[in-house]
């Protein structure tokens, strides 16, 4: 076999913040790294961005700053794209920068080496050009006049450039998708070659001389690189491809498989290859086209206003019950509507009520009837080994056992799990994993009920060993499946084979054929791994969050009222008299929403009343005991048939719109009295 796996996402551009439409790729690439690592596989995972492009280059202008500090505050900054992916727990082995130095100068060569083995030749560019998507396109290839991939304007465009002899390949590359499993899932085929490649695949124009934000050609200053053969060009040079600086080509290349998102397919699976063709290098073994998430029916766009944050989310639920969710409820290569309720409503079924709750009944079990640990012997019975060596001598795996007793579907069905996992990993269906997972899990669950071990602990003398063996059995059905959920939520599973006494070597692959947990395996009631959620606290909380976000994202507007014009003369203003005062007591006035009732000592040895209108702001509690400004000659006033002897001073502004009112406090050692001047 051979023992290496080299997998990438598309690499995201840092125009915006990620959501979470862009965090579904990257988990579902890593959960597939993880999986092939689990198998003991040398894995290459490559991620990383896309940097260049007039996009990038107008936004950093809006900005004012250089398109260079632009995209390092998106990627390096807070909440950037290394720290998103550190907080989804994103295995990346690599991470490319198309600004990265070696990436450029490799670029730059392989520009070189197609235009000297004249596959790049000098034109006239004419066309319709769509510059949120940074994509060319013919006439014929748009929709109702408009960018076929997001549906805006397109502009014309006239200009000296560089073309690509894609029409070369277009024979070659139709053979490689038609012929072979290269394009999966297999339905984006026939998208492909009808929309594509039938019409008549044109050259493609590979510079630009609008911008400058890109990738020089170096032998035609002026020109830069169209940013599509800088962005794919980043699987080699990520590995060394015409640079001293990496290394890895000859042992990863060809890529075992580019997994990208379904408007990008078009790019790795036509115009890819062919450069690739061009340059004489082998293709990758694969492209997997996924398909979107949505939010109310359409993809998720920063421009379109409705995209998720996936830092809300983790926050609230959980990195693991976050990754989990994206790869349980959507068929990968599918589109899926995302909605919280979903994510609540699947949280709570699969990882609450089915595993956790799996986990937590055996674990409570074999600490209430065994002390924690199961006794010698309790594990596969010679009757099990006979069952399992009947279910493996067929040639096919164990596909499942129905109707039959409920040790013997048990064992069957936890037994068989990994070679029906495999079969889904290997067709890019990690979905389909999890299904087949859920349903030994669920099989489990039945199993406690079919056995009823609080009965059988009702004569332990008589049924000890027996329910000992059914114990060991749900724990072995349960840690099969935690070794198969790992590369979906690692850290949980980790808490997971502690609680169930598994150790290293029973957390392995190989591990995960029935029998591997010793019998006497220490046993511990752990924290619940995957609490209930209360759905409509958890709306509420995210909808608060979300609102938070978006004021934190618009930016904080701090008003202050003008300076008066109107002098006032110094003999008037020091006829106010302003005194440190300390409230002695204060309560809110009934029947009033806004007044407290502030008693305080102003240093004359009598009491001094104040009412003030900033309830809204302070709770009375908070107020005793602080030492605040007043000014005492103002007449008496009467309000709530209460008298007010003063006014406290404050400071006023407003912040987003929101009136903020701030009692000015001064030190406690001024004592009460001392005159303000
Ligand atoms: N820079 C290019 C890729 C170049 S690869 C040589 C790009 N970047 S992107 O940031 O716009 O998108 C990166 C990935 O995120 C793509 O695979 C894209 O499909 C995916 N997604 C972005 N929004 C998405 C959803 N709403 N749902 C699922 N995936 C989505 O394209």
């Amino acid at each position: 076999m051979d023992n290496k796996f080299y997998i990438t996402t598309p690499i995201y551009y840092p125009s915006d913040k990620l959501h979470i439409g862009h965090t579904y790729c990257t988990v579902a690439t890593d959960v597939l790294a993880r999986y092939h690592r689990l198998r003991g596989e040398d894995v290459m995972f490559l991620t990383g961005t896309d940097e260049h492009g007039q996009k990038i280059e107008d936004k950093a202008r809006e900005a004012g700053v250089t398109p260079k500090e632009f995209v390092d505050r998106i990627v390096e900054g807070p909440q950037g794209v290394l720290d998103l992916w550190k907080l989804m727990n994103i295995s990346n082995d690599r991470f490319i920068r198309t600004t990265d130095g070696y990436h450029m100068s490799s670029v730059q060569k392989i520009f070189k080496k197609m235009y000297e083995n004249g596959d790049i030749y000098k034109g006239t560019y004419k066309g319709k050009y769509c510059k949120p998507c940074e994509s060319f396109w013919t006439e014929s290839q748009l929709v109702d006049g408009k960018c076929p991939d997001c549906g805006r304007e397109v502009q014309d465009a006239e200009e000296e450039a560089y073309f690509f002899r894609l029409s070369k390949y277009a024979d070659r590359v139709r053979d490689l998708l038609v012929s072979t499993d290269f394009l999966q899932p297999r339905s984006r085929v026939n998208e492909m070659v009808k929309n594509f490649i039938d019409p008549g695949l044109e050259d493609l124009c590979v510079s630009r001389t609008s911008f400058t934000w890109g990738i020089p050609v170096d032998f035609d200053p002026g020109h830069v690189v169209y940013v599509w053969v800088d962005a794919l060009s980043n699987y080699i040079t990520a590995l060394g491809y015409l640079n001293d600086e990496k290394d890895g080509y000859d042992r990863y290349w060809p890529a075992d498989v580019h997994v990208v998102g379904k408007e990008i397919v078009r790019f790795h699976s036509i115009i890819w290859p062919a450069m690739l063709m061009s340059l004489d290098l082998p293709l990758p073994k694969h492209v997997f086209g996924h398909g979107w998430l949505l939010l109310d029916g359409s993809k998720m766009a920063k421009s379109k206003g409705n995209v998720v944050d996936p830092y809300i989310l983790a926050r609230q639920f959980g990195v693991d019950a976050l990754r989990f969710f994206l790869m349980r409820t959507f068929p990968f290569g599918s589109d899926g509507n995302f909605a919280n309720e979903l994510l609540i409503q699947t949280i709570n079924t699969d990882l609450a009520n089915d595993l956790g709750n799996l986990v937590s009944r055996t674990t409570a079990m074999v600490n209430k009837f065994f002390g924690g640990n199961l006794p010698a012997g309790c594990g596969v019975s010679d009757e099990d080994k006979a069952l399992l060596e009947k279910l493996h001598s067929g040639d096919g795996p164990v596909v499942s056992v129905s109707g039959g007793a409920p040790d013997v579907e048990l064992l069957a069905m936890a037994s068989g799990l990994r070679s029906l996992y495999e079969d889904a990993m290997a067709q890019f269906a990690p979905h389909k994993a999890l299904e087949e997972i859920f349903k030994v899990i669920q099989r489990a669950n039945k199993y406690i009920d079919e056995n009823a071990p609080w009965a059988l602990a009702k004569d332990m003398a008589f049924n000890g060993p027996r329910l000992a063996h059914v114990l060991y059995n749900l724990l072995e059905t349960a840690r099969i499946c935690a070794v198969l959920l790992t590369p979906f939520m690692p850290e949980s599973m980790v808490k997971l084979f502690a609680q169930i006494g598994a150790p290293e070597s029973a957390q392995t692959w190989d591990s995960t054929v029935w029998g591997v947990l010793s019998d006497t395996a220490a046993v511990t009631k752990g924290e619940n791994l995957f609490p209930r959620v209360d759905m409509d606290k958890a709306l509420e909380e995210l909808e608060a969050a979300k609102e938070a976000a978006l004021k934190a994202a618009q930016g904080t507007t701090i008003e202050v009222e003008p300076q008066l014009e109107e002098k006032v003369d110094f003999d008037t203003f020091c006829k106010s008299d302003f005194r440190v005062v300390k409230v002695k007591a204060c309560d809110a006035v009934k029947k009033s929403a806004k007044l407290l009732r502030f008693t305080l000592d102003d240093g004359t040895g009598t009491d001094r009343q104040i009412l003030s209108g900033i309830h809204k702001w302070y709770e009375p509690e908070d107020l005793i005991g602080k030492t605040l400004v007043a000014i005492v000659n103002l007449p008496p006033r009467k309000m709530m048939g209460l008298e007010s002897n003063g006014m406290l001073i404050s400071a006023i502004h407003t912040e987003n719109g929101e009136e903020c009112l701030h009692l000015i406090m001064v030190d406690d050692a001024i004592p009460a009295g001392a005159k303000l001047c």
